[in-house]
């Protein structure tokens, strides 16, 4: 079932996502939901708060972008009660763009390494690193379970000149190829 996808402004995005147990209902049901949502929108990740829930769960698939790096296209993961433990000091920016904020691109700076702990879909445990495209993509989707948007992270002048577009998110304004849920 795909699922409608809350925008800029939805109160559930600036929420601290909370952990989950194993019999967290209709779990499996919700993962499938949640990659029918992000294939459909033709997103590469997408985390539970985009869809309503405020919850300690991700998916990300960059099968999408195999054809052109396919060094990471098999990269496909559920995280489920993920927390990142080292965040490498080394910076590196690269353009983001996110489901819930339809039309805009930006430029990040982001760690270029980091390692995360995190439950798989049948909760057994894993530690990973990650490091340059990857580790920027978990990034920002963990960030959507900490209640922050790529946005938070440019410049104030770059913000400054998103505001009207932001705006009109907010307002519901802006036209996607996919549902959405505006504040
Ligand atoms: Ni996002």
């Amino acid at each position: 079932m795909i699922l409608p996808i809350y925008t800029y402004g939805s109160a559930v995005l600036r929420k601290v996502a909370q952990p989950i147990q194993k019999d967290y209902p209709k779990l499996d049901e919700l993962i499938k939901n949640m990659h029918e949502t992000m294939y459909h929108a033709e997103g590469i990740g997408l985390a539970a708060p985009q869809i309503g829930l405020p919850i300690r769960l991700l998916i990300i698939d960059l099968e999408p972008l195999k054809e052109d790096n396919p060094e990471i296209g098999n990269f496909n993961k559920t995280m489920i009660n993920p927390t990142i433990i080292e965040f490498d000091d080394e910076k590196v920016a690269g353009e983001e763009g996110c489901l819930s904020i339809p039309g805009i691109h930006e430029n990040v700076l982001r760690a270029k390494r980091i390692k995360i702990k995190f439950l798989d879909q049948d909760f057994n445990e894993h530690t990973e690193v990650y490091d340059d495209f990857i580790a920027r993509v978990v990034q920002h989707e963990y960030d959507h379970l900490e209640g922050n948007l790529f946005t938070d992270k440019v410049s104030p002048i770059r913000r400054q000149l998103l505001k009207s577009k932001i705006t009109s998110i907010i307002k519901g304004k802006t036209a996607t190829s996919y549902k959405i849920k505006s504040a």
